[in-house]
């Protein structure tokens, strides 16, 4: 049976260095963090999602700011609220809640958001410093960063004559996290829709990484045994055994048969998902101590 990796454990460690690092830049410089989270229409999930941001910002001792404006915003009103948030010195970090109601495009709108203040790591300057092993100057999106982390406490800093797979290559998380893993040392496969015999691809991985948004589809002979396995989905499944009309969250690995073979294994939920919004947290106190020149603390 596999190590179960507690996100949740992990997560809370981070809050509270992140709560002690913006206690003591409010004590050296009179400054409090300030996180700016904009929300478009209403999606119930994406806003229990930002409330539970905003209210993490909160716990953390940081100016918390959310605006929630109408389903019918147009694309030139939010350009205008983002240009008013890079400009005000009270904000550090913004971060706009995708996806975005249809007649909006996205992409002119993140980025649009100063690379020093983007806290989920999606500018282009921010990926670009990724992406040439910078890993110290920019930001870096938050689930990658939680995902490392939890990498990290089973192999340590570095990865070198490890092998590993990321399944999924989306700008949000497949490619950074590819990078990241990459940038510790381990020889990275970055698989895909149209990868030639995936399972087969996946055995060889040392650490597997699935974002795929497909229900249990890593299945426990996809697994090396001893593997490190971090499962980034979060499906949403019927679960008629708890009721008519109940439903439950599962991952893109089928968890009871893979713990079985794997060596450490992330749950889902409970696992990355508690960690992309304390690495959130993190980016915006280090963007705070940024942007009064200090040194910004490493999570
Ligand atoms: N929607 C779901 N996940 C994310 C995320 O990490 N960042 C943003 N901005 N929107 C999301």
């Amino acid at each position: 049976m596999a190590q179960i990796i507690d996100g949740k454990e992990a997560a809370a460690g981070v809050i509270a260095a992140v709560t002690e690092a913006a206690a003591s830049l409010e004590a050296s410089a009179k400054l409090k963090p300030g996180l700016a989270v904009v929300i478009v229409g209403d999606d119930p999930a994406s806003h229990a999602y930002v409330n539970s941001k905003s209210r993490m910002a909160k716990q953390c001792g940081f100016n918390s700011i959310q605006h929630s404006l109408p389903v019918e915003t147009n694309q030139a009103d939010l350009e205008k609220l983002v240009s008013g948030l890079n400009a005000d010195p009270a904000i550090h970090g913004i971060l706009v809640q995708l996806p975005l109601p249809k007649h909006l495009d996205a992409e002119p709108v993140i980025q649009s958001i100063s690379p020093e203040k983007d806290v989920d790591g999606l500018n282009i300057v921010n990926a670009g410093r990724i992406a040439t092993g910078d890993l110290s100057t920019g930001l870096i999106s938050c689930t990658p960063a939680g995902s490392m982390l939890l990498v990290r406490s089973i192999h340590g800093d570095d990865l070198s004559g490890l092998n590993a797979v990321v399944i999924g290559r989306s700008n949000l998380f497949g490619k950074p996290m590819g990078l990241l893993l990459l940038a510790a040392n381990a020889t990275v496969t970055m698989a895909h829709s149209k990868t030639k015999d995936l399972a087969a691809v996946c055995r060889n991985a040392d650490i597997l990484v699935a974002a795929v948004g497909r229900p249990q589809m890593v299945k426990a002979d996809w697994v090396k045994p001893g593997a490190t396995v971090i499962d980034v989905g979060i499906n949403r499944i019927d679960a008629p055994e708890k009721g008519e009309g109940k439903t439950r969250l599962v991952g893109d690995v089928a968890f009871n048969e893979a713990s079985e073979i794997a060596g450490a294994i992330t749950p889902v939920p409970g696992g990355v998902g508690p960690m992309t919004i304390a690495m959130l947290m993190a980016n915006t106190v280090i963007a705070a101590y940024r942007s009064v020149g200090l040194e910004a603390p490493r999570f």
